[in-house]
Formats: C-alpha cells, structure tokens, sequence
C-alpha cells in the first residue's frame, strides 16, 4: 500500500515530556496534588493592561486581517523598545510580527534554508527549533557543549564544524533548557565567523527579559546581518495569545513579507492590538516585578537542588529553568523523571527532550511556579533520593 504519512514525519522528534504529563494528568485526575516544574510558561497570567486593549479592540468588532508583515503601530513600538532598552536602531520595515517565535523560526528558515543545507545548534538546545529545519529538507548538525563555553556555541566550534553544506548557527541566548546566556564578545566573534563564510546567524531571543543580575546582548548590536527571533510568550506573559516577532536582514524584507502572506495571512488581529500595551510603562513596571520574583525562585531552586546533591555547573542567569545532573542518583533520568512523577507527584522534563550530550543524566526544573510549592516539590525531592 502507499504510505501517505509524509516521510518527513519520521525524522521530527516529539516529547519525551509529552508522557510525563499524559501520566501527571491521570495522577490529577485520581485527585493526587501534582506539582508541575516541567512546564515553560510561567503562573503568572497575562498582565491585565494587554489584556484590556485586547478586550477594547474585541468590541469594536474590526478584527479583520491586518498587513502579513503586523500593524505597523505594533512594528514602530517594537522599533522604539530596542532603541530604548538596548540603545539599537531598527528600521521597522524589517520587523514582523509573527504567530510567536515558533511562527518566527519557520519565517527566517522558510527565507532562508534550503534542502539538504545545515545548521549549527548547540546539544543541549531547544528541539522544535531544529525540527523546523528538517521542515524544510534541511539538517541540523548539533554540537555537543557544557559548561565550559557556558553551555553556548562558541567561534570555535563554529570554525571546526563548519562544511560546505552549513547554512548558518542557530542560537538561543538565554538558552532553554540550561537558562544561560552567550557572553557579549563570543556573540560578536559568531556572527562575525558567521559573516564571513557568507552564512545565516539567527538569534532566538525569546527569554530575554528574563535574565538576573545582568543584561543580554541583543545580536541587533553586534550585527544588522542578522535574522532575530523573539516572542511576546515568555517576558511579556502571552504564550496563548500567539504572537512574536522576527528582525530580517534587508535583503530578505521583500522574500518575508511574501512567506507570511502564503503562510499565515497575518498574526492574530486580537493579538495584535492587545500587545500594543505590552510596552505601556505599567506593564513593563508589573513585567519588572515578575521578573524580581522569578530571581528570587531561580535562587531557591538553585540552592535546594544544589544541597540535595544536584550538580548544576552554572547557575543560570536567565529563562526560568535549572538543568541539573542526576548522575549521583541515576543513570537513566527520563526513568528518574517517570518514577519521581508516580512517587511523589511532580512532573519534570528529562535531558533527552533537548539532545543526546550526556541527557541520561540530565533534568530540566522550570521555576514556573511559586516557591511555596517549590518548597514542597523539593521537600518530595529530598524524599525520594533518600530512599
Ligand atoms: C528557545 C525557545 N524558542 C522558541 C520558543 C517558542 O515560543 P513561542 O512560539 O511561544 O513564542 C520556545 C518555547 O518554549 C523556546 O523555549
């Protein structure tokens, strides 16, 4: 018979966690009090300014298609936040809004990637960014890293993978899962060894915002040559809203705007609206609270899963997660994720959802909830490796 599952199909990889928290809903649904530290959205909900403009707009019923590229109210105001935050001018005509940094990937590699040519990633890194290269016929050659380069690709690595069939890097600073950023020079010496094989660098700048105790570097700074990708989902609390944006190069304004015509018309015309107060000074001031209390519960969860005999060889400095070694306790922590959730009733996110380097011995703890349960997951913790 024909197969009619296209063969692509067999090389996109799902979610270890995915049966995690099919499992932790059973547990729910038995009525046990499970604590979820594998999800990457924070508790928090969206905060109430965007979420009024979107009601306002709501009810004037003129939710029609906008431009493929976003409103361009929305596109001058993302301008002036990288003028205001990073002192970096951005011409809005290379700006899209797009449906969150998810649409965002698939726009910059849809422009830009051909079949059969590669990107260079980092292992451990976030999966769905390679899969949408192998989308588009393309591969994904991930580079092993650890603490050593924080966890980051280096020039280096770049010079001693690269091929003729490398594209460009892909990188994401603060990374998910390891919460930890690019240092500002090694940033500028990728994307200038990136410049000059002539290739693509792509930014994915979805967790700054969220960083404690010091600033990331915007690649807007280092380079204009550059494709980035950033979202309204994590800093600004609208995962569900579904709405991010991408930065192009010059050269591919015309070749964007034509793919997000073909590809998705337009991003939500709600969503759109109601993020144009996500940069009103309240939001951004209730945004700065949230971001003090997600350092406050990045600090308790580094120190308690560092006593209990976790190694994390860097504290993170940005996103809201914690990945942490389990090599003192097991050698297989996706089993150690499935016999902690039917033990004690907390979910967490095994290593191998992010690569293969050493994933059997790594977790990913997101603080996405408050310290008080934490306090309790840890408590659990305890009890479980003790046994
Ligand atoms: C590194 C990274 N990039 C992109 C995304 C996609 O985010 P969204 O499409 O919600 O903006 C995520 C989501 O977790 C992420 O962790």
């Amino acid at each position: 018979m024909r197969e009619r599952l296209a063969e692509r199909n067999s090389e996109i990889s799902s979610f270890y966690v995915m049966e995690l928290l099919r499992r932790a809903k059973q547990l729910e649904a038995q009525g046990k009090d499970v604590i979820h530290m594998e999800i990457g959205e924070p508790d928090f909900p969206t905060p109430p300014t965007i979420v009024d403009a979107g009601i306002k707009h709501l009810l004037t019923g003129e939710v029609k298609y906008t431009p493929a590229a976003g409103l361009l109210e929305l596109r001058k105001k993302i301008a002036a936040f990288y003028q205001r935050r990073y002192g970096v001018t951005v011409d809005e005509q290379r700006i899209f809004v797009t449906p969150g940094a998810s649409g965002a990937v698939l726009l910059a590699l849809g422009v830009s990637l051909n079949p059969k040519e590669e990107l260079l990633m980092a292992d451990p890194c976030y999966p769905c960014n390679s899969n949408f290269a192998t989308l588009f016929g393309g591969k994904t050659k991930t580079i092993a890293v650890d603490a050593a380069s924080g966890y980051q690709l280096t020039a280096r690595h770049i010079k001693e993978h690269w091929t003729p069939a490398t594209k460009g890097v892909l990188i994401a600073s603060p990374s998910n899962p390891t919460g930890t950023l690019i240092a500002p020079g090694e940033l500028k010496r990728c994307i200038d060894t990136v410049n000059t094989m002539g290739g693509c660098f792509y930014s994915d700048e979805i967790y700054h915002g969220l960083v404690y105790g010091t600033d990331a570097v915007t690649a807007l700074t280092v380079s204009d040559n550059v494709f980035v990708i950033n979202s309204f989902s994590k800093y600004f609390g609208m995962t569900g809203w579904r709405i991010g944006w991408l930065v192009v190069p010059d050269e591919f304004i015309e070749a964007t705007e034509k793919l997000a015509q073909n590809i998705y018309i337009a991003t939500s015309t709600l969503s759109q609206y109601a993020a144009l107060a996500a940069f009103d000074e309240n939001t951004l001031a209730l945004l700065e609270s949230r971001r003090a209390e997600l350092a406050a519960r990045r600090d308790f969860l580094y120190d308690n899963l560092s006593s209990l005999g976790f190694e994390i060889p860097i504290k993170p400095e940005g996103a809201f997660y914690v990945y942490a070694n389990c090599k003192k306790f097991s050698d297989d922590s996706y089993q150690f994720a499935l016999d902690f959730l039917e033990a004690e009733a907390v979910a967490i996110t095994p290593g191998k959802d992010f690569g293969s380097h050493d994933a059997q011995h790594m977790l990913r703890f997101a603080y996405t909830t408050s310290i008080d349960k934490m306090a309790i997951a840890m408590q659990r913790l305890d009890r479980f490796i003790s046994k």
